[in-house]
């Protein structure tokens, strides 16, 4: 089974404007892959213009932002590659689409890793900020899902936050609640 990295993902549109999208990373026989369901921007970039960033975050607002529709967050331009960073990013990798897995639902775009490069320290794993990546991962689905089994998952995950949540978390997770309880109060 691979392994997947939840993370940032950094394209720049025809344009010339930077697009930020959390994105399941996935870590497969040397080849990072990014799967973006269609329709996507990420996708469309990607198409277009064989480079991404991946940007590796613990502040756990920035994919609560992404699912509620704040994407404006600081952006750092990187020398030498077209795609910049998050500035929060505690380390970035610079993706090069080297083959496309052509797909109606979900292409995969397989890239090679150029560069990987560390700007903070990783300073363990928190229980709060895995549980708001699970719901920002649920809130991207609730059309998909049964009433019960999201209010199951949230009950779940409020422990960890209760548990272990710092200021950053919880503003996180009551972000992505806003949503998730926005979707619940809608007549069934
Ligand atoms: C942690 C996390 C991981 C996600 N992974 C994926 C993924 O691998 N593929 C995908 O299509 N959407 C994924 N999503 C949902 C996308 O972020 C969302 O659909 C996004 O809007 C992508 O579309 P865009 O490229 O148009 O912005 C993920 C969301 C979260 C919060």
């Amino acid at each position: 089974m691979p392994m997947i990295r939840e993370c940032i993902v950094t394209t720049v549109g025809a344009g010339g404007s930077a697009h930020i999208a959390p994105l399941g990373l996935i870590e497969e026989g040397g080849e990072w892959i990014v799967a973006p369901f269609r329709p996507s921007a990420t996708l469309t970039n990607l198409e277009a213009g064989s480079a991404a960033t991946a940007s590796f975050v613990d502040d756990v607002r920035i994919f609560a932002g992404c699912v509620t529709g704040e994407k404006n967050w600081p952006l750092t331009i990187l020398s030498d590659w077209p795609v910049p960073r998050l500035s929060a990013a505690l380390s970035h990798a610079e993706l090069e689409v080297t083959r496309i897995s052509p797909d109606e639902t979900r292409p995969r775009f397989h890239c090679r890793a150029r560069r990987i490069v560390q700007h903070g320290p990783f300073l363990g794993f928190n229980r709060a900020q895995a549980a708001v990546v699970e719901a920002a991962i649920l809130a991207t689905r609730l059309a998909l899902l049964p009433r019960e089994k999201i209010e199951r998952e949230i009950d779940y995950l409020k422990i960890a936050i209760d548990k272990t949540a710092g200021v950053a978390e919880r503003e996180a997770w009551d972000t992505v609640m806003s949503k998730i309880r926005a979707h619940l109060s809608q007549p069934v």
